[in-house]
Parts: C-alpha cells; structure tokens; sequence
C-alpha cells in the first residue's frame, strides 16, 4: 500500500517538527499497513527557487536517514517528491523535473480552492504535453467543488490523475462523494496528507477498510495494483 501524500520529513513545512516526529508517523503508517511513503512537503514557488528547497529537503532527509538507520523496526521505503503549489506560469519552470516523485514522472500538484479558469486548465494540460509530466492533483476533494460540472472527468480524459486524501473517505459527510468517485475510477492515488502525530496523524487504513467495506478485499488490491504501472 503506498501512501502518495504525507508531510514527514522533519522541519521542512508545517509537517512533523521534529526527526522523532517523523519516525513516529513512519511507525504508524508501518502498522497501517503501508509499505511505500511518498515525502511530499510543500513547494512555494514565490517562497523560494526549486533549488533552495531541494537543499532544504535534501537536509532533512539526511536527517530523517540517520534517525532510520538507527531505529530496530523496519520502516516503510520511501520516496521523494514534493507537493507543488500552482502559480501562473508554472508550465514554463525549467526545474519541473527537479520536482517529480523520485524515479517517475509524476507531479503533485496543489490546486486553489477557487473556480480555475480556462487558462489555468490549459495550463496542466500544457504541463502534460510539455515536460512529459503526470500531473497529479493533490486531494481534489478540496478544489472540486469550486469547478465546472465536468472539470474532473475532462481533466481525466486529458490524461491527470487525481490524489485524495483518505479523510475524504473518513469523514461521514464526503464519505458518499468518495465511493462515488471511487467507484467511476475518478481517484488515481490515495494520502495520509498526515502532518504530525496528534494534529493531522496518518489514517489510511481507516479509509482504505472503509473502501473494503464497501466495495470489497479486490477493488482495494486493484486500486493498488493500478498504481504500479507509474512506478520504476
Ligand atoms: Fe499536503
């Protein structure tokens, strides 16, 4: 089980704040059943160049490496990536290939919570044609509603995938929307989205049983299973 979404790397946003933190969240995320974790902290770019945050991410990781080394429990494999935040123009960053999920092609990219316009659609779909990039939207549950009726099957069609978080299937009141768009094959990838222990922890399991309830044992292993082919 992958867990596309999490902030674990170790002072690098507003995910765990501490390397102990990040171990934790690891462990949990180990009893959950997960077995790959994508380490995607936020990316700004009106913070910072790409650069500048892959040296910062680079450094946490090192960090986050030492404190794995020395803990006596395995822990999940991990991946690097990061989670990009949409800006006009963003189609024409040199570094976009700097920013993919570790060995892959795969982007997650963070939409506002605004109605997108024309143009902003154009533009991840010129990011697809452009660079060879798979964008993925990051929990799409959050912008979706602010979009044309239709925006996300077009998308689809278009060639994005889409990430959800597992709290969409968590929570009772968006719990029927995501086993409707699990069921039309509308979510691509599934995150903890987890940014601490306490505040945000990693609750995949919870959702990935409720998608079992649901539908059943093969759907969840299909879901899964899919999701190799973006790998290696
Ligand atoms: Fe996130």
């Amino acid at each position: 089980m992958i867990d596309f979404h999490s902030h674990i790397l170790p002072q690098i946003d507003d995910g765990a704040q501490s390397v102990e933190e990040s171990i934790e969240m690891l462990k949990m995320l180990k009893n959950q059943g997960v077995n790959t974790v994508c380490l995607t902290p936020h990316y700004i770019a009106m913070d910072e160049s790409p650069k500048e945050f892959l040296e910062r991410r680079d450094e946490a990781f090192k960090a986050l490496k030492e404190a794995i080394e020395s803990c006596d429990e395995e822990l999940p494999k991990l991946l690097l990536g990061a989670e990009v935040y949409y800006y006009p123009g963003i189609c024409r960053m040199e570094e976009i290939d700097t920013l993919k999920l570790e060995n892959t092609e795969l982007l997650l990219l963070e939409m506002p919570m605004a109605p997108w316009s024309e143009y902003t659609i154009r533009e991840i779909l010129d990011l697809i044609n452009s660079s060879n990039t798979k964008v993925v939207i990051a929990h799409i549950e959050r912008a979706m509603g602010y979009q044309k009726r239709g925006t996300v099957e077009r998308l689809i069609d278009s060639g994005v995938l889409m990430q959800t978080n597992a709290s969409f299937f968590n929570m009772r009141k968006t719990r029927r929307t995501a086993f409707k768009m699990f069921n039309s094959g509308l979510i691509h990838f599934l995150g903890s989205d987890c940014h601490s222990v306490k505040h945000r922890p990693p609750r995949i399991e919870e959702a990935v049983s409720a998608i079992k309830d649901k539908f059943s044992q093969d759907a969840v292993d299909e879901f899964f299973e899919e999701q190799k082919d973006y790998f290696e």
